[in-house]
């Protein structure tokens, strides 16, 4: 089977970043069961949802002392509180008296948390403050006894990653070539201005495999055509030893094989050109010679424009789609000065529905929208749980959820047969290949 050199597809074309670790895959089928089964849904919570760090929550959204987000994976709920020493802990959502959950918000602000049973208050430090009637516990005042069940928590690029397997590694360790890449880019100051969730009657893998793949892009987001190069031949795509993924797709140009030779300049690209100071004119017949021009003057224009990160950066991160696969449930695409957040969590009562997030950080709107095709322009500030098929997510996010669900309808037919993958989508292989070795 395909070593990882055939797997970088792109690289006989340009080289765009030096290679991962490429490890070997499977030839194995990916059969309908993974996506319905409920035995396979908990071997899966059981033995990697369980082992796995968690993307959760963001530092700033937590600025003061008892400041808390609640984050739900499976059957559990999360607390993260920010404490008195600025550091971030994380614990269950569970009182230790008779197993209620402490609250039902998804955010807020807390002194105490007060169980709604029967009053038992916790300190955001886990330590449990006060209870009715302490002299009635035959086994001693509880205040002396409990606290909260706290989980390892780790902040890393201004996100709370949480681990509900406290003897797991630490959070570098498992995130390998993510670390330094991420990085660069200097993102725990960028701010959420998109926050759309749905609820997807799919398998959470089915939109995981979509994000593992480009080969949809020319059928299902033939938009993308004006803005990127979807030729997999020009396509870089790495897979790590850790699990993770990394596609490298060449932006600020237009698809060859869908546009031709000699295409006109689309407008949001011209627009991008004149920010950084390119008159569109200059490039008339000269399309495909806008990405490196475009590299040249963020270059030279980037750190005194407030782009101090730009030196972190490759030529490559200034103009092309990095986009990862964090292993388990996430997909990131990076532009120079935003990022796409992507997330599917499992349904803890069904395995053909998840929940899908769909958000978007940057520090500078303006210039992310013309560089990722995200919509912020009218979704701007939308913060919203929305009702799948009643409302729009944006067009893209829409495209690959529908297609997402039309998939989960025919993985639990008895007429599918485990599929039949091309070389650029062998990180779907790899993405299964990873569960399987927690679920062994
Ligand atoms: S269950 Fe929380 S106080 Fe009783
Ligand atoms: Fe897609």
């Amino acid at each position: 089977m395909a070593t990882g050199e055939n797997q970088r597809v792109g690289n006989e074309v340009t080289d765009l970043a030096p290679g991962w670790d490429n490890p070997e895959i499977s030839e194995l089928p990916i059969e309908g069961f993974r996506y319905t089964s409920v035995d396979f849904y908990e071997k899966e919570w059981n033995e990697m949802w369980t082992k796995v760090w968690l993307l959760l929550g963001r530092v700033s959204e937590m600025p003061s002392k008892g400041d808390y987000q609640v984050e739900e994976v499976g059957v559990e709920s999360i607390i993260m509180v920010r404490q008195d020493d600025d550091s971030i802990r994380a614990f269950y959502n569970v009182c230790q008296h008779r197993g209620s959950r402490l609250t039902n918000n998804t955010q807020g602000h807390a002194e105490v948390f007060r169980c709604p049973y029967h009053s038992w208050e916790w300190s955001f430090d886990g330590t449990l403050l006060s209870v009715q009637d302490p002299e009635d516990f035959p086994r001693g005042n509880p205040c002396e006894e409990l606290t909260l069940v706290e989980l390892p928590c780790e902040v890393f690029a201004g996100f709370v990653w949480v681990n509900l397997d406290p003897d797991c590694k630490p959070l570098k360790e498992y995130l390998g070539p993510l670390w330094d890449e991420w990085l660069a880019y200097e993102i725990d100051d960028w701010s959420r201005v998109l926050k759309i969730s749905t609820q997807v009657p799919c398998n959470w893998k089915v939109i995981q495999d979509n994000f593992c793949e480009s080969y949809h892009l020319p059928t299902v987001h033939p938009q993308l055509a004006d803005s990127h190069e979807e030729n997999y031949a020009y396509t870089q795509f790495d897979m790590s030893d850790e699990g993770h993924n990394r596609m490298i797709m060449m932006g600020a140009t237009l698809s060859r094989s869908m546009r031709g030779e000699n295409p006109d300049l689309p407008v949001s690209l011209a627009e991008r050109m004149k920010h950084w100071d390119l008159d569109p004119k200059d490039f008339d017949q000269r399309v495909y010679d806008v990405r490196l021009a475009l590299q040249r003057k963020m270059r030279e224009l980037g750190p005194s424009r407030g782009h101090t990160h730009y030196s972190n950066l490759r030529d490559s991160q200034l103009t092309d789609s990095h986009h990862y696969n964090l292993f388990p449930n996430c997909s990131l695409t990076f532009s120079a000065d935003g990022v796409l957040l992507q997330r599917m969590r499992p349904d803890p009562l069904d395995p053909q529905s998840c929940l899908f997030d769909h958000w978007y950080y940057t520090k500078n709107t303006e210039l992310a929208d013309s560089a990722t095709n995200i919509e912020l322009t009218d979704t701007e500030g939308l913060h919203e749980t929305v009702k799948y098929g009643e409302q729009s997510m944006g067009l893209i996010p829409d495209q690959d959820i529908a297609i997402s669900v039309m998939q989960q309808l025919g993985l639990r037919s008895s007429g599918f047969k485990g599929g039949f993958l091309s070389s650029q989508e062998s990180r779907i292989r790899r993405f299964h290949d990873v569960i399987d070795s927690y679920i062994k």
